[in-house]
């Protein structure tokens, strides 16, 4: 029985931390930087993200298919002459860190059809895929779009 003590008290120990943490997540700060925008302006950014997450899912599927035509097809789909003319407005209204993002994952996906098409490597293919979606994670780390209705 006495074996059973110690981690029932090293239990007792640790679960304040762990309530901290917990309520700590329950109530997340919002870090993102606001970008202002109209709902149109909102509507062409959020097609052009459907559009990245469409490609990002063909290519998956594409590697996992050993089909490396399919693959450049859809990163093309997602590359610099797909991206949709951003509106004069809107553009500078666009952070500059923003544009440096949006174009990096353009390009990379225009590198990652090139590749995919020349070197027909599923594994490359795949490290270049998750290098260009670091550029998702970090402007989604960044960056929150506020529309004047709230
Ligand atoms: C340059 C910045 C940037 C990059 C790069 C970026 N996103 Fe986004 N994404 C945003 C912003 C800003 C929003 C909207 C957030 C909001 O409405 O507050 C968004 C929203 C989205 C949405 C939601 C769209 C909707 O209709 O609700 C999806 C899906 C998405 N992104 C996928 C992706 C994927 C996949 C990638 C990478 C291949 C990516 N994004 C790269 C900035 C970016």
């Amino acid at each position: 029985m006495s074996r059973l003590i110690l981690p029932f008290l090293l239990s007792l120990a640790i679960t304040p931390i762990q309530a901290a943490e917990h309520a700590h997540h329950a109530v997340p700060q919002e870090q993102r930087a606001a970008i202002r925008l109209t709902t149109e302006e909102k509507a062409h950014i959020h097609q052009e993200m459907r559009l990245f997450l469409s490609a990002t899912q063909k290519i998956v599927a594409s590697v996992a298919a050993n089909d490396m035509k399919g693959v450049a097809g859809a990163a093309r789909e997602a590359g610099m002459a797909a991206a949709h003319e951003v509106p004069g407005k809107l553009r500078e209204k666009l952070p500059m860190q923003f544009k440096k993002l949006g174009h990096a994952t353009h390009q990379g996906f225009d590198d990652l059809a090139r590749d995919a098409d020349s070197l027909g490597d599923a594994n490359h293919a795949l490290k270049q895929l998750g290098q260009v979606m670091s550029n998702c994670v970090s402007c989604h780390a960044m960056y929150r779009i506020e529309t004047g209705k709230r």
